[in-house]
């Protein structure tokens, strides 16, 4: 078996290779990564790609077809991966997410791959806060992010049959400490915040819900999906990847965090405009599938985990919400530096 895992080099990335890793110990593993955030490590001594085969640099608009010789399994977790990133650079997310992402799975099919695994999310259920969603529920993608998750998905589809199983993954928001950590993202935001200001600043009224699931257990799932039956899903499968425990409110997960740090303080924004991401999602399907592989990181222990990584590297930026631990900001720092062109392709670098 040989697993090619694409966009490794990311925050989901280093788990998965971890967990894979632990799983699969003598088998390939290969990364493919254009490494836009290849330098935005946040651990001092433990570099995620050594635990790999190889690593392979390019960009998933233009990967050769013969990455796919003698590979079993792909993970397709490269993309352009937040709402604000989608905003930014809107065609560009069509065509890294959506156009590259359908490419990549017609090329691993011709070349034999035999599971292909697709990292999706919740967020194509948009706002949806009357009752929790469940993978046939209509879907309501409110931004080019979801557009692109929603449409790969469709895609997708017709390409599964018995000998290319597909499984996508709609994952809730991810958090947890991770050797490229995203501070983008709520719970790692809230702890970030307080540890460097002692603030925890909600940009909303904190009523808006949100599940969420720690990194490693993504990994688990993913884990899951590259091994899993037909029998248990089908050719072809989506299901939200989660737990319904972690359906939280954003005000309760800046309570999580003030709990284990009681001196910092917390602050609503009671005038923002309604939040469009607010969802609950059904997780009951993929209880049923994997029960071996459900969620088993709590919340307590995740921020827990943040904060003693974030203690680590001696973490204490007030303006991380600026910080290339971003990844607008990287990318728009790349982009002002000419390192990449408008459509975030690296330019040549002359001798
Ligand atoms: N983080 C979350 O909350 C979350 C939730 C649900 C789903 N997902 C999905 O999981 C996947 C991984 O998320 P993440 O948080 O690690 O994102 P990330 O932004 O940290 O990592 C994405 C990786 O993809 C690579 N990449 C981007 N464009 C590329 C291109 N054109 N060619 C080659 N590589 C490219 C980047 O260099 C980066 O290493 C994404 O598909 C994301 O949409 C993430």
């Amino acid at each position: 078996m040989s697993i090619l895992i694409t966009g490794n080099m990311g925050y989901v990335g280093p788990a998965v290779v971890r967990q894979l890793r632990k799983s699969h110990p003598n088998e390939l593993l290969i990364g493919f990564d254009t490494g836009f955030f290849a330098s935005a490590l946040t651990t001092s001594l433990y570099f995620p790609e050594c635990q790999l085969n190889a690593q392979l640099f390019g960009d998933v608009r233009k990967i050769p077809e013969n990455v796919f010789d003698g590979v079993t399994a792909v993970v397709h977790l490269a993309a352009i991966s937040n709402d604000p990133m989608g905003k930014a650079f809107e065609s560009v997310t069509k065509d890294i997410n959506h156009e590259a992402g359908i490419d990549i799975a017609d090329k691993a099919k011709r070349a034999g791959v035999k599971s292909f695994v697709f990292a999706s999310s919740c967020s194509v259920y948009g706002f949806a806060e009357d009752g929790a969603r469940a993978e046939n529920s209509e879907l309501n993608p409110l931004t080019a992010y979801a557009r692109s998750k929603v449409d790969t998905e469709t895609d997708l589809r017709p390409l599964a049959d018995k000998n290319f199983k597909v499984t996508c993954l709609r994952f809730a928001t991810a958090c947890g400490m991770s050797p490229r950590l995203r501070l983008d993202l709520v719970l790692n935001d809230f702890v970030a915040g307080a540890i460097a200001v002692k603030k925890i600043n909600i940009l909303s009224d904190g009523s808006p819900w949100r599940p969420l699931i720690n990194i490693k257990d993504m990994a688990r799932a993913i884990d899951w999906a590259i091994g899993r039956s037909p029998a248990s899903g089908g050719d072809f499968l989506i299901v939200n990847a989660g737990s319904d425990e972690w359906n939280y409110q954003v005000k309760q997960l800046a309570a999580a965090v003030q709990r284990q740090m009681p001196s910092v303080e917390v602050s609503i924004n009671p005038d923002a405009q309604p939040d469009k991401r607010s969802y609950r999602v059904d997780f009951s399907l993929f209880r049923q599938l994997a029960p071996k592989h459900q969620p088993v990181h709590s919340l307590d222990v995740t921020v827990r985990e943040l904060r003693s990584g974030l203690e680590a590297i001696g973490f204490s930026d007030p303006n991380f919400r600026e910080s290339r631990l971003i990844r607008l900001k990287m990318l728009n720092a790349l982009k002002a530096s000419g390192s990449v062109t408008d459509d975030l392709y690296w330019r040549s670098i002359p001798a």
